[in-house]
């Protein structure tokens, strides 16, 4: 069905792709400034220096967020103060000028506001907002270039796994690392996810949705999945590798733990998950601004395979899936302070 507004889209069959919106906002900054200014431009192509930094040596990082139409039709942003301070993190690790955070939520809001149309109707799915920041400036040398690039463009998404929220069947990866104890795995730096397309097209081409990494020291401790967190539920308690420096701390493992703890009342452990023990869990799910929480019915390791729950979304995973959406719809109350009304942002 095609819902009426300004804009032509089926609402009804969004995926997980690039739509092409109304405006991107796009600012530049020396290497020895600080983010400001910048502007909204039409959507569309730009020129980079064939010798840029981020084209040659990977100096480039990214967020992931999302704007959702609430049951009263209001646009509301979750979270994105998370994504600005990692944001932060990210940059000052690639030796990018650090993201100032204010800039970036205003940079973000602006986005939102000029691309409101895109935003899909309530209960259709939301707007995801990427976020980029780029070395421009041309180096032939390895070192931080001169100049950056930060842009923002925005899609609106349905579900990222195709089919829904059926568990997926995951590989865990014996053969390939995601990241390294002290490398940029906890970074939202581009070269982790280059690295993580060869696992993850073998994956894909037996069959598997997604890659299950183990850590790069012993090969003993999962970290996560090659785009979301990962969760045991067992025994009454939850549990999620403690952050180690090569996993991602993303904003809605912090989210679930919170949901977890403070709503569900039941316990949360950051601390080694050995893959072990998740081949024996009750209930295991992963967590991600794309993948929202989504069971994991199948891990297959050496192998073997292991079917979780009956290859079902366990009730815990289901009450956590829910709670979380329904903060982000705003079907009720957000008893965290998380939700930016998009017209109010400063207003907080
Ligand atoms: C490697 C990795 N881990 C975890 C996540 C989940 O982070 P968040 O919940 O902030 O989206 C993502 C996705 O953004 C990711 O790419």
């Amino acid at each position: 069905m095609i819902t009426e507004t300004r804009v032509k889209i089926d609402w009804d069959s969004l995926g997980f792709d690039v739509v092409k919106t109304k405006s991107m906002f796009k600012a530049t900054c020396p290497i020895d400034g600080k983010w400001s200014e910048g502007s909204l431009v039409p959507y569309g192509t730009i020129q980079l220096s064939p010798a840029a930094g981020v084209l040659n040596y990977g100096q480039g990082v990214f967020e992931g967020t999302k704007a959702f139409r609430t049951v009263k039709g209001d646009v509301i942003l979750f979270r994105p103060d998370r994504n600005a301070q990692r944001m932060a993190f990210s940059t000052k690790r690639l030796c990018i000028p650090e993201m100032d955070t204010e800039f970036f939520l205003d940079a973000v809001l602006k986005t939102v506001q000029d691309n409101i149309d895109y935003v899909p109707p309530y209960g259709k799915g939301s707007l995801y907002i990427r976020p980029i920041v780029w070395g421009t400036a041309p180096a032939l040398g390895v070192r931080p270039v001169s100049e950056y690039t930060f842009m923002i463009f925005v899609s609106p998404v349905g579900p990222y796994f195709k089919g829904g929220v059926k568990p997926l069947n995951l590989k865990v990866s014996t053969q390939f690392h995601r990241a390294a104890a002290k490398g940029i795995g906890n970074a939202k730096a581009i070269g982790n996810y280059s690295a993580s397309l060869f696992p993850l097209m073998k994956a894909k081409s037996e069959g598997f949705d997604e890659v299950i990494y183990l850590d790069a020291i012993d090969g003993k401790r999962v970290e996560e999945l090659g785009s979301a967190n990962l969760f045991i539920y067992k025994e009454g308690v939850i549990r999620t590798p403690a952050l180690s420096g090569s996993i991602l701390e993303g904003v809605t493992r912090n989210s679930v733990c919170r949901i977890a703890s403070d709503i569900l009342n039941i316990p949360v452990e950051e601390t080694d998950v050995d893959i072990t023990d998740v081949l024996k869990a009750e209930e295991v799910f992963c967590t991600g601004t794309a993948v929202v929480v989504t069971p994991v019915g199948k891990i297959t390791y050496q192998g073997e395979t292991t079917t979780i729950n009956g290859n079902q979304m366990g009730s815990v995973t289901e009450k956590i899936r829910q709670t979380i959406l329904a903060i982000q719809r705003g079907e009720m109350n957000d008893p965290f302070g998380w939700i930016f009304p998009v017209n109010q942002i400063f207003k907080r």
